[in-house]
């Protein structure tokens, strides 16, 4: 592994109070809620509110862009959400994908115990020594498939979004002919009953994955190993994610599940310090064996110019779509001081910003916003927009520059006469006078 993937000596101290002030505008902007707010609030859920949306979308999309869409040589899928027990039993989820849970005697606190700073003092109340033995925590949510209970109708939400490519490997090698080296790439919920969820939206239960199993010829594994680690730390790179923020960091001997050869995470350095961002592991043939194994179905590749068969090995490239989202945020926050005041900049790459350009009439009036909508409606087949007549035009800016917009568009009182307008760019703060004409290829040509 190039040695450029590991952390630079340059990496900054983090910033504890970037995660206060990231929560205060999620709420204040319309990033994420917390979930039944005005029910009290439901722990560790959220719901993302109109500019959430569009940043959890533009990470989504700009994955799915690199991995499926730019590619001849990786497929999509949207599988089923719910799944039967026979699933998780083969994939080992309902045996092994637990937490170690303790409970504290003296405040009833519960914890995981290899999160703990000191496995014998509660983080709670203090207490020393006042833990119950740990147990199994099984964090998958169970619940039941039709009116009648019973073992028949038990069912699982599924904790990965990655058993469901497995499970359609052969359904895709025959109606596609692909054959590996071949990806199968997915986007959607996973659900995982934590026992400390927390950090905001960084570990919730309910949340959203990309994920990609990348099948290949056994002797290729390691090859093809080491191109998709580097291949998903440069897409971080691509969408703007500075590089003293993130590392790659090869697992330890004793961190490897027993199947993996290698495993490798992407970290960012969040306010609390090095954390994960997505997994890309080695995992050998252990998925399809279990699968073949436990459904009684052939799930080899058969080769015709070698006229062989085999199980082929898997590199799986996982990444949580809301951590990323969340992380995005914090890399991109920026405060600037105008006039004695403090603002806030989010610097995001224009594919993860939530608007691209927001169209603003200097004045409330008819004349000028008649036709600021009539520019709005021939930007909209293109791009994102805002529209935002209310207040003075340097409050506009700081709003969009607030939710990250890369480009504000002022239309004045000259524009009826010379029909051009001033572009305005987020973080130079330069503005430019451009044809009304000439809008849509002058955005075009930045955002490529
Ligand atoms: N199929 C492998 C797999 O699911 P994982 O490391 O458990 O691997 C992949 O999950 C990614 O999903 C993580 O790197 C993280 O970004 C995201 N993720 C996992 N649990 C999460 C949670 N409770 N909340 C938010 N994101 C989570």
């Amino acid at each position: 592994m190039s040695d450029y993937l590991g952390q630079l000596d340059s990496a900054p101290e983090p910033d504890p109070t970037v995660f206060d002030k990231i929560v205060n505008l999620s709420k204040r902007r319309g990033i994420a809620f917390q979930s039944a707010d005005i029910y009290g609030g439901f722990r560790s859920t959220y719901d993302y509110g109109p500019i959430g949306v569009l940043l959890l979308r533009n990470v989504k999309d700009a994955w799915w862009r690199s991995m499926v869409q730019m590619r001849h040589d990786v497929v999509g899928l949207d599988a089923a959400i719910l799944s039967p027990p026979a699933v998780w039993e083969a994939s080992g989820h309902l045996a092994n994908f637990t937490d170690p849970l303790v409970d504290c005697t003296n405040c009833k606190s519960r914890h995981r115990l290899d999160k703990l700073d000191d496995p014998n003092v509660c983080p709670t109340c203090g207490a020393i020594g006042k833990f119950t033995e740990p147990r199994d925590f099984n964090l998958m949510f169970k619940t039941q498939a039709g009116p009648v209970a019973g073992a028949g109708a038990d069912c699982f939400l599924r904790p990965e979004t990655a058993q469901g490519m497995f499970i359609n490997f052969i359904n895709i090698v025959n109606s596609t002919r692909k054959k590996p080296p071949f990806g199968i790439a997915q986007v959607g919920k996973s659900f995982r009953n934590e026992i400390t969820p927390g950090n905001f939206v960084f570990r919730t239960r309910e949340f959203e994955q990309m994920e990609m199993e990348f099948f290949v010829p056994p002797a290729e594994a390691d090859e093809w190993y080491r191109y998709w680690c580097e291949t998903r730390f440069q897409w971080y790179l691509d969408h703007g994610m500075p590089r003293e923020l993130i590392r790659l960091r090869p697992h330890d001997a004793d961190e490897l599940s027993h199947y993996s050869s290698g495993t490798s995470d992407v970290e960012f350095l969040f306010p609390w310090g090095w954390d994960e961002l997505e997994g890309i592991a080695n995992r050998g043939d252990y998925d399809l064996t279990q699968h073949q194994n436990h459904s009684g179905e052939k799930l080899e590749y058969y080769d015709q110019a070698a006229n062989e068969r085999y199980l082929p090995h898997v590199i799986e490239p996982a990444a949580g779509a809301t951590r990323t989202a969340f992380a995005f945020l914090i890399a991109a926050y920026d405060e600037v001081e105008v006039k004695g005041e403090t603002r806030t900049v989010l610097r995001l790459h224009h594919r993860i910003a939530p608007y691209k350009a927001a169209v603003l009439p200097l004045s409330k009036k008819p004349e000028l916003t008649g036709p600021a909508l009539e520019l709005l409606a021939a930007l909209q087949p293109h791009f994102m927009c805002d529209y935002d007549e209310t207040q003075s035009i340097g409050k506009r800016y700081a709003r969009q520059d607030e939710i990250g917009t890369p480009y504000c568009i002022t239309f004045d009182f000259d524009s009826l006469e010379d029909r051009a307008v001033t572009i305005r760019e987020r973080d130079s703060m330069a503005q430019e006078r451009i044809s009304i004409d000439g809008v849509v290829r002058y955005l075009q040509d930045r955002m490529a």
